[in-house]
């Protein structure tokens, strides 16, 4: 068995090679991903864009620095978290991602998931959100975090998105400002309760009460 980091470093080797989808045609660098093997969160965004197919690395560019400020008005730092997205070849002039590309991206992310074993995955955008939320609407699950298989999942804005539209930054700001005390949460519920393992949500998404 790979160790976490072993299974991060072999499914990021396949990615740069990897030649699944019609994006590898036009990608310069794919971007598998960075951050901790043993991240308490994982932000997943959508898909490469400029900047980020230029360097190899997710989040690099305006959205980036934006999604460093998110993190630091709560004490976090990009190097706390790991961050990816949901293709990891940039699709051309950063059009939506297909339905066959997501599909055939699909499993780098669900190793990644695997690997990690996030307490919490934060879905940046609605590409992102629907891989979780298949049909939920990011304008009214946005900031609540829900049990999926077992996993906080909690759905946010874009950062570009509060680039082009500035009302969305204090909506973003303050789904931000949850993190902390959802990875409290998720790791209070992840303990045994008596004697048993308690698995909260196992089967169907569930809404968590928080406040
Ligand atoms: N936007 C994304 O969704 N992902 C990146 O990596 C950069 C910008
Ligand atoms: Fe492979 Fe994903 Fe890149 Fe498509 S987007 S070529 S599936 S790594």
């Amino acid at each position: 068995m790979l160790d976490s980091k072993e299974a991060l470093d072999q499914i990021a080797k396949e990615v740069s090679v990897c030649t699944r989808c019609i994006l590898s045609h036009s990608r310069k660098n794919a971007v598998p991903g960075e951050g901790p093997a043993q991240a308490d969160i994982m932000l997943i965004g959508e898909g490469p864009g400029f900047h980020e197919n230029e360097q190899g690395r997710p989040f690099v560019g305006a959205a980036g620095r934006f999604l460093e400020e998110l993190l630091a008005m709560n004490h976090l730092k990009r190097t706390d978290v790991f961050i990816t997205n949901v293709v990891k070849c940039r699709p051309p002039g950063n059009r939506d991602p297909e339905a066959s590309e997501l599909q055939a991206c699909n499993d780098y992310l669900e190793r990644q998931i695997q690997a990690i074993n996030p307490k919490v995955i934060v879905t940046l955008g609605r590409f992102s959100m629907a891989k979780f939320l298949p049909n939920a609407r990011i304008s009214a699950v946005h900031g609540q975090a829900t049990w999926v298989k077992g996993r906080l999942v909690v759905p946010m804005y874009h950062p570009a998105a509060a680039l082009h539209q500035g009302s969305l930054r204090p909506v973003l700001e303050k789904d931000f400002s949850q993190l902390l005390e959802l990875i409290r949460k998720a790791k209070e519920a992840a303990k045994p309760k008596d004697e048993g393992q308690n698995t909260p949500g196992k089967d169907e998404p569930k809404q968590l009460s928080l406040f």
